[in-house]
C-alpha cells in the first residue's frame, strides 16, 4: 500500500526559495557530533538553520558542535527519541553508522544492527511523524575492486566488508521505503574525506590523519601492498558543500551520487603531499605482505554535477595545509616535531 506524500512542506519551502524567499529549515543530523557531522552541522547554522544533532557519542565528540546545535546523546535505534526529535524537522541527514572496514568483517552483527537497523528505525520513525525528506551520507567502499576507473553510479558494486553490505543495505532501504512512505531520499556515496577534527581512533584509524600524525611525530609509516593502490581524497568542505546541495535539491529523489575530488592519488604521492604540507621527512617501510586493500578507486563526478552542480574546489595539498592549520591537535604535534630536521634541509 502506498502511503500518501508528507512532502508538501518541503516543496513549498523550495518553491519560495526559488523566488528569492530565504526560509529557515529545520535539520536533524543522526551522527552528527562524528567528523563529517560537526562540520556539517556547523555548517547549516552558520547559514541560519536550526540543526538538531543526535549521536550515541560511540566515535563522536560534542565539543567540536557551535553551542547553538541542540544536542542529544542517544541511540539512532530509539524509536520515542527519534519521535521527539523529528518533529518540525524539513530534511534529516543519516550519518549515524559504525564506520571501519575491518572491524565490520570482526563484528558483523554490529554493523548490522546499527548501519542498517539504524536506517530502518528511522525511516519508521520519518513516517511517523511525517518528516519527508533523508539525505544518506553512503559510501565509496561499496564499488570494491573495479578494473575500471573512474567508477560511476550505474557499475555493479562489489561488496567486500560487512561495512560496503550495511551501506548498500541501507541505501535500498531508504530507496524502497522512501516509495512507500512518501519520503523523497538521496545517498551519497562519498569517497575518502579528510580535513580538521577527523578522529584518530587507537585502532583502524583513517589513513590521512593517521599519516600527518605518524610525519609530524617522527614515527613510521607502513604502507601496505606495493604502495601504488589509489584513492579519491575529497577535503570537508567539499563533502559539507556537496551535502547541503542534496538537503536543498528537487529532482533527486532516489538517486545515488558520487562525492568525491575527482583526484586519483597512489598512498605513496599523499605520504609526498604530507611531507610537503608538514615539511618534514617521513619515515617509510613497506609490508608488502599485507594487502593494502583495493588497487584503485576514484570518483566518476559526471552525476554529482549535473544534478548537485557540485565541483570540488580544493586539491590535496591545499587541503592538508588547511587540516594542519586548523587543527590543534597538529598544531601541538608539530611544536613537538621541532627536534626533527626539517624535510627542506
Ligand atoms: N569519512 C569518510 O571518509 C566517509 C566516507 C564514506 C562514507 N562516510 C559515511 O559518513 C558518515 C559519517 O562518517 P564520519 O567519517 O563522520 O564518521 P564518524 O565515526 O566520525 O561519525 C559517525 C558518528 O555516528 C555516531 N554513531 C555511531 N553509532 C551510532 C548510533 N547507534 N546512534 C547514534 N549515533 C551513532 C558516532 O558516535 C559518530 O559520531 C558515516 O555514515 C560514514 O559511513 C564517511
Amino acid at each position: 500500500m502506498l502511503y500518501s506524500s508528507p512532502g508538501s512542506k518541503y516543496e513549498q519551502i523550495k518553491f519560495l526559495s526559488e523566488y528569492g524567499v530565504q526560509t529557515v529549515m529545520k535539520y536533524l543530523i543522526t551522527g552528527g557530533a562524528g567528523f563529517i557531522g560537526c562540520h556539517l552541522a556547523n555548517r547549516l547554522l552558520r547559514e541560519g538553520h536550526h540543526v538538531r544533532v543526535i549521536d550515541d557519542l560511540s566515535a563522536g565528540d560534542p565539543a567540536q558542535l557551535d553551542e547553538r546545535v541542540h544536542f542529544t546523546r542517544g541511540d539512532v535505534q530509539d524509536s520515542p527519541k527519534l519521535w521527539t526529535l523529528l518533529h518540525g524537522i524539513d530534511c534529516v541527514y543519516h550519518l549515524a553508522a559504525k564506520v571501519s572496514l575491518p572491524q565490520s568483517v570482526l563484528y558483523p552483527r554490529d554493523y548490522n544492527q546499527v548501519n542498517v537497523g539504524g536506517t530502518v528505525t528511522l525511516m519508521e520513525a520519518m513516517r511517523a511523524v511525517g518528516v519527508s525528506r533523508i539525505v544518506l551520507a553512503s559510501s565509496a567502499t561499496i564499488y570494491g575492486d573495479q578494473k575500471r576507473q573512474p567508477v560511476d553510479e550505474t557499475v555493479v558494486p562489489q561488496l567486500l566488508t560487512p561495512y560496503a553490505v550495511s551501506k548498500f543495505a541501507a541505501e535500498h532501504y531508504i530507496f524502497t521505503l522512501g516509495i512507500h512512505y512518501g519520503i523523497e531520499t538521496v545517498a551519497l556515496r562519498i569517497f575518502n574525506a579528510y580535513g580538521p577534527g577527523q578522529k584518530l581512533p587507537p585502532a583502524y584509524p583513517p589513513v590521512v590523519p593517521q599519516i600527518v600524525e605518524q610525519v609530524l611525530n617522527g614515527g613510521t609509516v607502513v604502507l601496505f601492498g606495493n604502495g601504488r593502490q589509489t584513492r579519491d581524497y575529497v577535503y570537508i568542505d567539499d563533502v559539507v558543500d556537496a551535502l547541503v546541495r542534496a538537503g536543498e535539491q528537487g529532482g533527486i529523489d532516489r538517486e545515488v551520487i558520487n562525492i568525491g575530488s575527482g583526484v586519483e592519488t597512489s598512498v605513496e604521492e599523499l605520504v609526498r603531499q604530507v611531507e610537503a604540507a608538514t615539511d618534514r621527512p617521513a619515515h617509510v617501510i613497506r609490508n608488502e605482505q599485507q594487502s593494502g586493500g583495493v588497487a584503485r578507486l576514484l570518483a566518476d563526478l559526471e552525476k554529482a554535477q549535473r544534478l548537485l552542480d557540485y565541483s570540488p574546489k580544493v586539491s590535496l595539498s591545499a587541503g592538508l595545509r588547511m587540516m594542519l592549520a586548523q587543527d590543534e591537535r597538529y598544531l601541538r604535534r608539530r611544536k613537538g616535531a621541532r627536534a626533527q630536521p626539517p624535510l627542506s634541509e
